[in-house]
């Protein structure tokens, strides 16, 4: 009895001694990397790529894909409702689906008819990279086909053509969360999807005709977008398709598998079918990161948490495609995958903010994630309640390099700003836009470009239409009309100037 009272004494001790050493952290002056106000340019290297990005079914006209399915039974069965909060998914929903036409709903954003005038756009913005990805579905709309439908081929092309004629390079994706629908039906084992017998099989054949047309047109290639939050949100929240919840990561460890195994298929055709024809081309894959905090400093299991919670979601993909094995932290899966180690020309990071882990002591592994601090009423959120955060992409961008030692892209950063004189994005472009700088000075990180989410509005999946990621806006339901945010200036300013002004550092690299 007494020996349990002294442990539990020694414990206590313990505890208050390790809080006494991590309360009182100011996060919100930690907003941005502190360095010397700025009195010359920060200027980028030559031929630092500067661009926008968008995604197929975020912006095209509907295809056969998974998502399509889901946007057309959420419509059926009025399932439009939000999560919890802003920005809070709720699984089998799309946020306010039914507030948009018909036609606004399949025609998206209508970039098949406004892609000329889109890039002209890009162009005027003084940007000289665009960040596509290139629909499955629209090559092969039907289980069985042969061959790509030439009018899928055709679009692309077309697509390549305006950018070429205003010398702009072409980011290309080639799974961007969306897959032919035929893909989810059912093997003869039940499987769907990713975890289809067959389904490396399509992939790669999907894969060869994308390389085969569009190799050499296309030198920067991405094989796969976000895979974790591929993987979290459709099989683990059900807020995307195949809308599951398996509850257990290690449950969608097969799906996680595939995708790396996809990713290497990706990686070699490319390369394969590139050296045939004498060309070159820089492959990799982008993954979602975030800094994860721990919501209460003084509480070791949260610390502990957001570590690992750190290395699951924003290292364990990259780790698993560095080493040749995959390991998913606090599981015991571990296993070599052939091709894998060392399959990246670069590393792509998409970096959204802050998010904060609440643990449980009762359950441990299910911590709660929050989108920003409730006890920090200052801290700068977006639209959709994600916590702006400087100083975690000078973070990010540091310790890719330091783990992988390869060039680095950003392939997304931006942030839902819905306002006309979006004063939201504007600083968020300007602070991370410092934050690369110092990154590169300071840590000598390799980057070569980075590419904003997104040149105009979207359909932001889960969330639909409501959240508006857009330099441009885009007036839905009169004739897709794009009108630029302040944000576009801003951006031009530095792209055109390969720099970031001090000026446009005072005036808005600051919350
Ligand atoms: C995705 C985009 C998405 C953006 C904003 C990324 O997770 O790749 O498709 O629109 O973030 O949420």
């Amino acid at each position: 009895m007494v020996r349990k009272r002294w442990i539990a004494l020694a414990a206590l001790g313990l505890g208050l001694a390790y809080a006494a050493t991590h309360i009182g952290v100011d996060r919100q002056a930690m907003y941005a990397t502190p360095a010397p106000s700025a009195t010359a340019p920060m200027a980028f290297p030559k031929g630092f790529y500067w661009g926008a990005a968008i995604a197929a079914q975020q912006a095209e006209s509907q295809q056969p894909t998974d998502w399509t399915a889901f946007e057309l039974d959420a419509v059926k069965n009025q399932r439009f409702e939000t999560g919890a909060a802003p920005g809070v998914a709720k699984p089998g929903h799309i946020h306010d689906l039914g507030a948009s036409s018909a036609t606004v709903r399949q025609q998206k954003t209508g970039f098949d008819q406004l892609m000329g005038q889109d890039m002209a756009m890009a162009q005027g913005m003084g940007l000289n990279a665009f960040r596509f990805s290139i629909e499955w579905a629209r090559l092969f709309p039907k289980p069985g086909m042969k061959a790509p439908d030439p009018q899928g081929i055709a679009y692309y092309k077309r697509l390549l053509a305006e950018m070429k004629q205003r010398g702009i390079t072409p980011f290309a994706t080639l799974f961007h969360f969306s897959s032919p629908a035929w893909f989810f039906e059912a093997d003869a084992s039940g499987k769907r999807g990713w975890e289809r017998a067959d389904a490396l099989a399509h992939w790669q054949q999907f894969v060869t005709a994308v390389a085969e047309n569009f190799v050499p047109d296309i030198e920067q290639w991405c094989t796969l977008n976000e895979p974790m939050v591929y993987v979290y949100n459709g099989y683990m929240e059900g807020v995307f398709p195949p809308l599951e919840r398996r509850g257990d990561v290690v449950l969608a460890a097969p799906v996680i598998e595939a995708l790396l195994r996809a990713h290497v298929i990706g990686y070699q055709t490319l390369h394969r079918v590139a050296d045939a024809k004498k060309a070159s081309v820089n492959v990799g894959f982008t993954k979602h990161t975030r800094a994860f905090e721990p919501l209460r400093n003084w509480a070791p299991l949260d610390r502990l948490t957001a570590q690992a919670v750190d290395q699951a979601f924003n290292w364990d993909f990259n780790d698993a495609v560095a080493s040749g094995r995959l390991k998913l932290t606090n599981t015991s899966i571990d296993k070599e995958i052939e091709g894998l180690k060392g399959s990246q020309d670069y590393v792509g990071i998409n970096y959204y903010g802050r998010f904060y882990i609440k643990s449980d002591i009762l359950n441990p592994t299910k911590p709660q994630v929050l989108q920003h601090d409730p006890d920090a009423p200052a801290e700068p959120v977006n639209d959709l309640g994600w916590a702006m955060y400087p100083h975690g992409f000078y973070q990010i961008l540091s310790q890719a390099h330091k783990r992988y030692g390869k060039p680095i892209f950003v392939l997304e950063n931006g942030t839902a700003d819905k306002a006309d004189n979006d004063v939201g994005r504007q600083k968020l472009l300007v602070s991370h836009v410092r934050e690369m700088w110092l990154a590169m000075q300071q840590e000598k990180v390799d980057l070569r470009g980075y590419i904003h989410w997104s040149l105009f509005d979207n359909f932001e999946w889960a969330e639909g239409f409501t959240a508006r990621f857009g330099l441009a806006k885009v007036d839905y339901e009169n004739g897709f009309k794009r009108t630029e945010r302040p944000s576009a200036a801003v951006y031009r300013e530095i792209a055109k100037a390969n720099a970031l002004s001090p000026e446009l550092a005072a005036r808005l690299g600051a919350p």
